[in-house]
């Protein structure tokens, strides 16, 4: 099995710096897949449950640890408290225990707030529209009730840390300004196109490490934007032609290159693939070092570009608490 490199957490445990990403993998490809990502190595596993795909991957690490071959403290898994209508303070504790049911889990190692925003379900959950397509926001969001529910998680021991995703500074600050537990992540999207210097910042100061989601920009939320009829025009950071003579310098690829700029300034990352081949090369970024001033090529393409703007989500822009 491949190193693992660790970022220390605010509460003395560690995280692999390098997770398993599996937004927009689906029930089927993860069974494959998550199976391989344990192959290859990877020991940090990200989910939520708007990816639909919990049960999946409780089934494979089900079939590790009776195989004896990985024991549950091994491994690093996050979850999410979901957006829609689940985070209201009085649901929180029964929403995690879904997961873990879903995950077949004691605990998680990771619990975040998946976004500040909520929206309006109904009784199966789905998001509730208006009769013009956009989507029913519920705008009563009391982010420092929820948060005091996720302190209530870790005391319960159903998960080990808690954290936030998509947050903004003031919305940290708030935490911050309230809590007995101090976030230990924020997940947030982050790649040489969208560097937010002032967020990363922030969290530097306030000790809470960093991970990154979409490094490699994210070409899938392409199809989610189409399904919900929004044009938009992605980069490709792949095909970025100082990425590209960055990667021939160092005989690795574009990718391996993108991810290790991200860990190279101490933030985690979790890149999804579904490949195999593309799931070692995500993982094996620590035989090379970018220089200085390659480091400095790829800081000064900062273009404050955001793939997951959700677009895709019509109509949640309209939650006081919209974060972008
Ligand atoms: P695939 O699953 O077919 O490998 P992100 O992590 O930024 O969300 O990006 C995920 C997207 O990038 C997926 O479309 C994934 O496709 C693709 N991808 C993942 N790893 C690599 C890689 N090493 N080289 C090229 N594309 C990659």
């Amino acid at each position: 099995m491949s190193e693992q490199k660790y970022l220390n957490l605010n509460n003395g445990l560690r995280m692999p710096i390098i997770g398993y990403g599996t937004w927009m993998a689906s029930e089927e490809e993860i069974n494959t897949a998550v199976n391989e990502a344990l192959k290859v190595g990877y020991r940090h596993i990200d989910t939520a449950p708007v990816y639909l795909n919990e049960k999946a991957i409780g089934n494979v690490l089900t079939k590790w640890f009776s195989s004896g071959k990985i024991k549950r403290s091994d491994l690093f898994i996050t979850t999410k408290l979901p957006p829609p209508g689940a985070d209201r303070p009085d649901l929180v504790e029964l929403t995690l225990r879904k997961s873990l049911a879903d995950l077949q889990l004691d605990y998680v190692d990771l619990y975040l707030i998946h976004t500040p925003i909520t929206v309006v379900v109904d009784e199966k959950g789905a998001f509730k529209h208006y009769e013009d397509g956009t989507i029913i926001v519920d705008p009563s969001t009391d982010l420092v009730a929820i948060w005091k529910e996720m302190e209530g998680l870790v005391a319960k021991g159903l998960t080990k840390s808690i954290g936030i995703s998509n947050f903004t500074i003031k919305q940290i600050d708030r935490i911050l300004q309230n809590c007995t537990i101090k976030p230990a992540v924020l997940q947030i999207e982050y790649h040489i196109y969208l560097q937010q210097p002032e967020l990363i910042e922030f969290c530097k100061s306030a000790n809470i490490a960093v991970t990154a989601y979409s490094p490699l920009g994210s070409k899938g939320v392409g199809t989610l934007n189409k399904r919900a009829g929004v044009e938009r025009e992605l980069p490709d950071l792949l095909e970025v032609p100082v990425v590209k003579e960055i990667a021939q310098n160092h005989s690795k690829s574009e990718a391996q290159v993108l991810l290790r700029w991200i860990v190279q300034k101490g933030i985690s990352v979790i890149p999804k693939s579904t490949n195999p081949k593309r799931m070692y090369e995500n993982k094996n970024i620590f035989d090379f070092k970018l220089r200085a001033e390659e480091m400095e090529q790829l800081n000064s393409l900062d273009a404050n570009i955001r793939v997951v703007n959700f677009s895709f989500f019509p109509g949640v822009e309209k939650h006081p608490e919209f974060p972008f």
